[in-house]
């Protein structure tokens, strides 16, 4: 809801409040952002100026309170006294504009105001629009408010009624001051090591969150959050922030003498200059923020919300997603149509409903030096062609889904020899990355090509799933990165939206572009490349405070692992994956008997509650060790429990759980796990009745064929109790084997249904 009485806007729904005034001078104070509170309550919660801060300016005189620096703002700029730092700064030919507007009306809209030319928020409940205005310059600002049931999101358009060209050198999306203290927490890394958590105190220094690889990429996810200092999962004050945009972002924190923290967020403006001509008009992406009194969980849930009803195509909003088999780990380039149908086959029969050919199908694509680009089928491959191929895997009763690389082009390629000037240059030599060059989306036959040959192919063959991946950075600057983004959206857009129903994933080189502005076209991205359960748990668990599980591909892949050669258990491999949308990729044809066993038993378990897994509401659980999650929807709740190292006569360990009726009888049941009898090598000889070679023949035979029962769990409780945490059974502590015992060893983990019983 929107209420406007006199110069103050309120904006609010169940879940949060965000008050706003217009000052004298025409600012836009921020009253307050954060937990519901009244309009009545505007000047218990405004600031008191007092007589002012010395050496400042004021915008009038006779006024202490018009010092704009001591004020907390929704949007602010530069010359008029304001030294903080400003959300716009703009140029003509003459140099440094000042960047001072002021209200002038604003109008409340229905629904969100569509962008013209950005992915955006859907179905928003009402918009408010201020309308500011700076007629020295002849430039007028429109700042949107769009009201969401559990976050706001903003974006700021700037037109030009002027008659000379006005330069752009940094927009936000938006900009607020907070009061209070916070810490700062980032998600960064890089390549097979997306999303690693970070946080730091915020203070007078500015701390800042940026890309400028060209795209929203795994060195800094665009979302982040600031939580006051003593907040856990379950309690405390924590903003999240986060932008629907894919390209360069940047976010800045800083805390002033008065103690307000000014935080904003939009595109980077490293080497940005867009320019604005007469009659011509700008538009920031649009970000988010939320706010929860519930810790971080609570936090995470109205990302989740917001996510999964207003971001993700409403085709895909709660349909179940298919689990896949994905050819890359198992062959890479390594492929012919047999050996496809082979892998189909046994995918099949372990319960997978989509067969996903990845890399390598087209043009010269023996490895990734050559191809990208051609979209031909390379006939020796796959004589019959994908659509044959198709064919077959369809008549096998599966889904047939595709891999594409199309923002990239091989110097070795058809295109390229044909097209050299469509890649993305400047005037210095071009850089490869693996080996490819990025195509110019910035120009229209580009994206016409592209809209073309993908289009024909989903139009031929029976695809119902593509994976669209990118592999590598740009070397784009400034305005040129946005327009390709730009360029992006509208590729995507022209392909996908008249197709709804095939589902998009997308990739880049895992998770280098998991942002807001994918997730409009695609409702699953690709997390990492890193496949080991054990690295994918703190993957996941980053990723889990700002996006939901139903946009995390997830895959079962072989171990060791290829990112970091570490062995863990394939119940393990499964049990982290449940928690995202589930699929495998691993050469088939290698499983032993018991690992087939053990795949097709997690398919089952994993379909059988599906609609939990992927769409039940997230919470992280305060876990005595290891990481927990919980999963619940109505009278169902999945909880993982995952062990890194085991240490040595291990203490007593409890399971907490969240969000149950205390007074209702639950159903606890952990999944039947099996132990590989492999592990245990010569400490066989304890319990056997013959002498056992730990490095033999029979001990590998039955290795291959065999399982002992891991420790199961089935009792009733109520919610009270698994609230205050039920006490798990044993783990192995030097003594023995014993079948109520968890004897997992190393990356160990136990998935647990909790039914509310009827
Ligand atoms: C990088 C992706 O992240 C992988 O999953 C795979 O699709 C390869 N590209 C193929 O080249």
């Amino acid at each position: 809801m929107i209420d406007v009485k006199h110069s103050v806007f309120h904006l609010h729904t169940a879940w949060w409040s965000c008050l706003l005034r217009v000052t004298k001078n025409g600012l836009l104070e921020l009253v307050h952002f954060g937990a519901p509170v009244s309009e009545k309550d505007v000047d218990a919660l405004a600031v008191k100026p007092g007589l002012g801060w010395g050496s400042s300016i004021l915008l009038d005189e006779k006024d202490p309170a018009s010092c704009a620096d001591a004020l907390p703002l929704a949007w602010s700029g530069s010359g008029r006294g304001d030294y903080r730092e400003s959300p716009i700064e703009l140029e003509d030919e003459n140099g440094p504009l000042p960047a001072a507007f002021r209200y002038v009306k604003h109008k409340i809209h229905k629904g969100s105001v569509l962008t013209r030319f950005l992915p955006q928020a859907q179905n928003g409940e009402e918009t408010l629009e201020f309308i500011l205005e700076q007629p020295e310059n002849h430039l007028r600002l429109k700042l949107y408010f769009s009201v969401f049931p559990t976050v706001l999101t903003r974006r700021a358009v700037l037109e030009n009624s002027g008659e000379s060209p006005v330069y752009i050198r940094k927009m936000m999306s938006w900009s607020i001051d907070l009061p209070g203290r916070y810490q700062m927490t980032t998600f960064d890394g890089g390549w097979i090591k997306e999303m690693q958590k970070h946080t730091v105190p915020v203070e007078e220094s500015r701390v800042v969150n940026e890309s400028v690889t060209g795209f929203s990429s795994h060195r800094h996810n665009p979302g982040f959050l600031l939580a006051e200092p003593q907040t856990t999962e379950e309690h405390g004050t924590v903003y999240g922030f986060n932008l629907i945009y894919s390209g360069n972002h940047y976010a800045g924190v800083q805390r002033s003498l008065q103690g307000l923290n000014r935080v904003m967020q939009g595109i980077s403006p490293v080497n940005f200059r867009w320019e604005v001509q007469p009659g011509g008009f700008f538009e920031t992406p649009e970000g988010v923020l939320a706010w929860s009194g519930n810790g971080f969980s609570g936090l995470s849930l109205r990302m989740h919300d917001f996510i999964t009803e207003h971001i993700i195509p409403e085709f895909w909003q709660k349909r179940p997603r298919p689990v896949l088999y994905n050819s890359w780990e198992g062959c890479m380039f390594n492929f012919n149509e047999r050996r496809l149908l082979g892998l189909a086959k046994k995918a099949k029969k372990l319960g997978c409903e989509l067969f996903v050919l990845d890399d390598g199908w087209f043009g010269a694509r023996k490895n990734d030096t050559a191809g990208l680009g051609d979209y031909n089928v390379n006939k020796k491959k796959l004589p019959h062609g994908l659509k044959g191929l198709a064919k077959k895997i369809n008549h096998l009763g599966m889904e047939f889904g595709l891999w594409f690389e199309p923002e990239a082009v091989n110097p070795q390629s058809h295109l390229y020899s044909l097209h050299p000037n469509w890649i993305l240059k400047d005037n210095l030599p071009p850089l490869t990355g693996r080996h490819e060059l990025l195509l110019d989306l910035t120009k229209p036959e580009v994206r016409d090509y592209i809209v073309d040959a993908v289009s024909a192919i989903l139009d031929d063959t029976n695809i119902t799933y593509v994976k669209w991946d990118m592999n590598r950075h740009s070397t784009a600057l400034g305005a040129k990165a946005h327009a390709y983004i730009l360029g992006l959206y509208d590729v995507l857009r022209r392909i996908f939206v008249p197709r709804p129903q095939v589902l998009l994933e997308t990739c880049s080189s895992g998770g280098n572009r998991f942002d807001l502005g994918m997730l409009t076209f695609s409702p699953q991205i690709w997390c990492s490349d890193d496949t080991d359960p054990i690295e994918r748990l703190e993957i996941q668990n980053s990723l889990s405070y700002l996006y939901p599980q139903s946009t995390m591909g997830a895959h079962v892949s072989a171990a060791p692992h290829a990112q970091t050669l570490r062995n863990t258990p394939l119940t393990t491999r499964g049990n982290v994956s449940f928690f995202g949308v589930l699929g495998y990729e691993l050469d088939l044809d290698h499983l032993l008997p018991v690992e087939e066993k053990e795949i097709a038993a997690q398919i089952e378990y994993y379909k059988a509650h599906r609609e939990t897994f992927q769409f039940g509401a997230f919470r992280r659980l305060v876990a005595e060790e290891g990481i927990g999650w919980q999963v619940s929807d109505a009278g169902l709740h999945m909880a993982g429990l995952f062990h890194k190292l085991v240490p040595a006569a291990p203490g007593y360990e409890r399971l907490r759980l969240r969000g149950l009726k205390p007074e209702t009888e639950y159903h606890v049941e952990s999944r039947p796990q099996n132990l590989r009898i492999g592990p245990f090598g010569g400490l066989l000889k304890h319990v056997a009745p013959v002498d056992i070679n730990p490095n033999g023949a029979v001990l590998r035979t039955v290795d291959h064929r065999a399982t002992m029962p891991d420790a199961k769990e089935d009792f009733t409780a109520t919610g009270s109790a698994l609230m205050a945490g039920w006490m798990l059974p044993p783990r192995f502590s030097g003594t023995g084997y014993d079948k109520n015992q968890r004897s997992q060893g190393d990356f160990g983990s136990t998935v647990y249904e909790i039914r509310e019983k009827t």
